[in-house]
């Protein structure tokens, strides 16, 4: 049978998916459920840790399930009863006749959904809209693939990919629109971090705040690592975000204290120092890079010695995104495989 019949139905699926949050350990994830003659009759998202997941959020606005009804959804449903119960049950007792989905579930506890609902005898259909499924669940994916953070590194530089200008200054490097898309991508992630050295230059609040402003409902935890101490009167230490001062150097461990307290997606902001280690180490699952058209010249460039020695052994990237933000072009990148 062919899946094209259900693209339409995912597409929405990934639609209703990220009205759920980005932040918190758990996935965004979107479901619809189909007639028999293919209208969309139920549709749900997940809406975060301890609530209903997408499925059973969508089941449960039907009273009645229609014969031949065919449940559409963006991740395989979960087989394991964590704080809810498992999906793949959910289904089978709901009555559906097929399940669609998108991106297999990566998760020890979780996976094994697709067998289940097979062995009951629901038809299943996987892979529909997978690559659009599976970059809209990247972070999870990868987080759970790792057993550690997704790590975002994100710059603002000039053309010419310096990151201030020689005297040191940075304020504003990249455009309104820039820095509007940045903070807004920083109130989907759980963590942000920077080295102390950023903390004692730039005395940021390292908060998330829309463009008049105010703060954004979710706030990251501000993450400082190195041994230095920080005045106590630093921004990053108002109220109106939690911090935490990591005093070492070991960004593996680092990593994995974030991933213990549920930490699912660290957003590295720099300075310069902190960023090459993570790049030097191959811990940057995602570039996100603002350039803007601005020549500063110099030698302070976003990131120092990665420990490349001849262009051979460069790292080659993929550009996964690029978009014009404002006057700046914005550029999201991954490491190259192969
Ligand atoms: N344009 C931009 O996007 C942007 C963004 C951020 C910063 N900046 C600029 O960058 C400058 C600060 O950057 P920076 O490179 O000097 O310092 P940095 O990367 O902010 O901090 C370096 C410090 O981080 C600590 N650290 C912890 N783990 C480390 C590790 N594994 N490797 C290295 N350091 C580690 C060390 O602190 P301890 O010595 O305390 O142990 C180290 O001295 C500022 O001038 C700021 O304006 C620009």
């Amino acid at each position: 049978m062919s899946s094209h019949k259900y693209e339409f139905a995912m597409r929405r699926a990934l639609e209703l998916a990220l009205l759920g949050p980005a932040h918190g350990v758990n996935p965004q994830v979107g479901a619809v459920i189909l007639d028999s003659d293919l209208n969309i009759i139920a549709e749900g998202f997940h809406r975060g840790s301890g609530t209903a997941h997408a499925e059973v959020d969508a089941l449960s606005k039907l009273d009645l399930m229609p014969a031949g009804a065919t449940a559409v959804v963006t991740l395989e449903p979960c087989n394991h009863i964590g704080k809810t119960g498992p999906c793949a049950q959910a289904l089978i007792e709901a009555g559906v006749s097929r399940v669609v989905f998108a991106s297999n579930d990566p998760g020890e506890a979780s996976a094994g959904g697709a067998a289940t609902l097979r062995a009951a005898g629901i038809e299943v259909v996987s892979g529909v809209l997978q690559a659009e499924a599976d970059d809209q669940l990247r972070v999870w994916l990868t987080a759970n693939r790792r057993k550690r953070p997704f790590v975002t590194l994100k710059w603002a530089t000039s053309i010419d990919g310096r990151a201030a200008a020689n005297d040191g200054t940075s304020k504003w490097i990249s455009g309104v629109e820039s820095r509007a898309d940045s903070h807004k991508r920083r109130s989907e992630v759980d963590a942000i971090l920077v080295g102390t050295a950023t903390v004692i230059a730039d005395d940021p609040e390292l908060t998330a705040r829309k463009p008049d402003g105010s703060l954004y409902e979710h706030q990251p935890l501000r993450v400082i690592i190195g041994e230095r101490e920080l005045p106590i009167d630093a921004r990053v230490f108002n109220d109106d975000a939690q911090t935490l001062q990591l005093r070492t150097h070991s960004l593996h461990g680092i990593l994995e204290a974030l991933w213990q307290e549920g930490i699912k997606h660290v957003w590295v902001e720099g300075g310069p120092t902190v960023a090459s280690q993570f790049v030097r180490l191959g811990l940057v699952d995602e570039f996100l890079i603002y350039l803007a058209p601005l020549l500063l010249g110099g030698d302070r460039t976003a990131i120092g010695d990665i420990g490349i020695e001849n262009i051979t052994a460069g790292k080659p990237l993929e550009f996964v995104e690029v978009k014009h933000l404002g006057n700046d072009i914005f550029i999201r990148a991954v490491e190259r495989k192969n």
